[in-house]
């Protein structure tokens, strides 16, 4: 069944540092992706938020000297202001700390207690504070070491209520079976390999060490495990459980919703396989996906404030513009495996792709339709020129097809690469034609026509399909092609005559070229300072 809605969401951000590019990079792909699905016209749904609960907040508030609401306030702050810097369009901003949210969580415990899936026992063993995570024995190993962080854990006893973790153990299993649920597949076998074969344990799934957390109904000595708190966010935004549920109805109990977790690879066991077996307790329909993306590294590995290399996206954007930025974090990491940030890189990703090749196309083409035609688009003919014209017109075909199959199966960067290959070989065919001696030639008039008709085509699909990403540039040179914003619709897109006797206008450079030498100075310049 092909489904009509989209529920895309990004993890709910710690607020105990200020956002780096990291940060930005997943809530940038997501965004990317809700923008196609509403462009393609599908009810949309995007939620990210913030997760201000548990034991490293409490401490980082404590060593602040301010209270955790107020901690948390300042850094939340920081990154809302963020997205709005990034255009990001989320629908809402949950964070754990919403009454709404708190009340939910607490419903659920409830529900599950009431089931029978939750027992009061003892925790012994390891906690690591950073990670918010427990560890066994075995685990942490002789040197007592976080697997995930490597970091110092720390011993733990104390009473806890547990989550049955082996009840719900074949319905994970089941939904492993479904060839999207987990992608990329390799996540899955790990899953499977590191944490369910060996032997699955009880979840703890409260505190009474500290009190910052969602407390719990049934014991008030209790607060929430943080991530069964956390995890909750996706529902609880939608309303479950109150009597305001329609969100709920419509973007996650619909089969209609196509249900998508964006996630770094780092929280993949909780996403997996504790989520789906508590959305399983309460009753709830499993996530259609999870995606784990890789991370971008920096060069010494990954960015961390005592290394001193965390990059901040404010100044990135400040000076080359939100668009480029959102850009080289679409194309330069390939969606799902890891890459690294380097100025270098950041400065040639734009001036290849966003200079050289879509800023040159736009230009040259309105500067000759100017010239040759008085600003007239002339009208589309379909292969005027043998077979370079047919290639052309084919290659656009081709690449709206591969683009929409790429983007519905959130193969986000690769759909991108196809489209920028579109406009390298509209480039290569100005050379190939050579309109200017085309123009010297009244008799290649229809020729010279025909040539500039499949420049401003080839434009239009590109920014269009460009669009979720270039929010900003897209619009203005939809405007330099004479289009108003209806006409820009996708369901124009395959449309070879929507240009035929628009007049074009120039405005401007699109993207100025960045100096390689003096811009990665400047970008070094910024490493390591995390202020904004
Ligand atoms: N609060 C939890 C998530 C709870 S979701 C129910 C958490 N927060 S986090 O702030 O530490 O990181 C969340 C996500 O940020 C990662 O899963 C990843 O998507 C993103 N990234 C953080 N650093 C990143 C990079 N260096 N590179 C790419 N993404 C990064 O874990």
């Amino acid at each position: 069944m092909e489904k009509k809605r989209f529920y895309v969401t990004t993890p709910i951000y710690y607020p105990s540092g200020n956002p780096h590019i990291g940060h930005a990079y997943c809530t940038t792909l997501a965004d990317v992706l809700a923008r196609y699905k509403r462009m393609r016209h599908y009810e949309v749904y995007f939620l990210t938020g913030t997760d201000e609960h548990g034991q490293k907040i409490e401490k980082n508030a404590k060593a602040a000297g301010l209270s955790p609401k107020e901690y948390v306030d300042n850094i939340v702050a920081v990154f809302k202001k963020l997205w709005v810097a990034l255009d990001i369009s989320n629908d809402d901003f949950i964070r754990t700390t919403d009454e709404r949210h708190v009340k939910t969580v607490q419903k659920i415990f409830s529900t599950m207690y009431k089931n029978d899936d939750i027992y009061l026992g003892k925790y012994e063993g390891w906690y690591c504070t950073p990670c918010e995570s427990f560890w066994t024995d075995t685990q942490v190993g002789p040197d007592h070491l976080c697997p995930d962080c490597h970091r110092p854990v720390e011993k733990s006893t104390e009473e806890c209520f547990f989550f049955k973790t082996k009840k719900y153990l074949d319905s994970v299993l089941k939904w492993y079976e479904k060839p999207n649920s987990i992608y990329p597949v390799n996540r899955k076998n790990e899953m499977i390999n590191t944490f369910i074969k060996p032997g699955l344990e009880d979840l703890c799934v409260s505190r009474t060490s500290f009190s910052w957390g969602v407390p719990l109904l049934e014991n008030e000595k209790h607060v929430s495990y943080v991530w069964l708190d956390a995890l909750c966010n996706y529902i609880s935004a939608l309303g479950y459980g109150t009597d305001h549920d329609e969100l709920y109805q419509k973007f996650w109990a619909s089969e209609e919703s196509e249900i998508v977790h964006i996630i770094g690879a780092d929280i993949t066991r909780f996403h997996t396989i504790y989520w789906p077996e508590f959305l399983t307790s309460i009753g709830a329909r499993l996530p259609d996906r999870v995606f784990v993306h890789g991370l971008l590294m920096m060069k010494d590995g990954k960015m961390s404030k005592s290394k001193g290399n965390v990059v901040s996206p404010y100044p990135l954007i400040d000076r080359y513009g939100v668009d480029a930025v959102r850009y080289y974090l679409v194309r330069e990491v390939v969606f799902g495996q890891d890459g690294q940030f380097t100025p270098e890189q950041f400065v040639e990703r734009i001036n290849m792709d966003l200079v050289n090749n879509l800023g040159n196309l736009v230009s040259r083409t309105v500067s000759m339709i100017q010239k040759y035609r008085g600003g007239i688009i002339p009208t589309f003919k379909s292969n005027v020129n043998p077979s370079l014209d047919k290639e052309l017109e084919d290659l656009c075909f081709t690449t709206i097809k591969s683009y929409e199959a790429k983007e519905d199966d959130l193969h986000v960067t690769e759909g991108y690469i196809d489209v920028m290959n579109l406009l390298a070989r509209a480039n290569k065919y100005i050379e190939e034609t050579t309109p200017w001696a085309l123009a010297k030639d009244e008799s290649k008039k229809e020729n010279l026509d025909s040539v500039l008709a499949h420049l401003a085509r080839v434009i239009f699909v590109g920014t269009k399909l460009l669009e979720p990403v270039l929010v900003h540039k897209s619009k203005e040179i939809f405007a330099s092609l004479g289009l108003d914003e209806k006409e820009t619709d996708y369901n124009n897109i395959n449309n070879e005559h929507l240009l035929d006797g628009k007049t074009v206008h120039k405005d401007g450079v699109l993207f100025p070229r960045l100096d390689e030498n003096k811009e990665v100075e400047y970008i070094k310049g910024l490493m390591g300072n995390n202020g904004k």
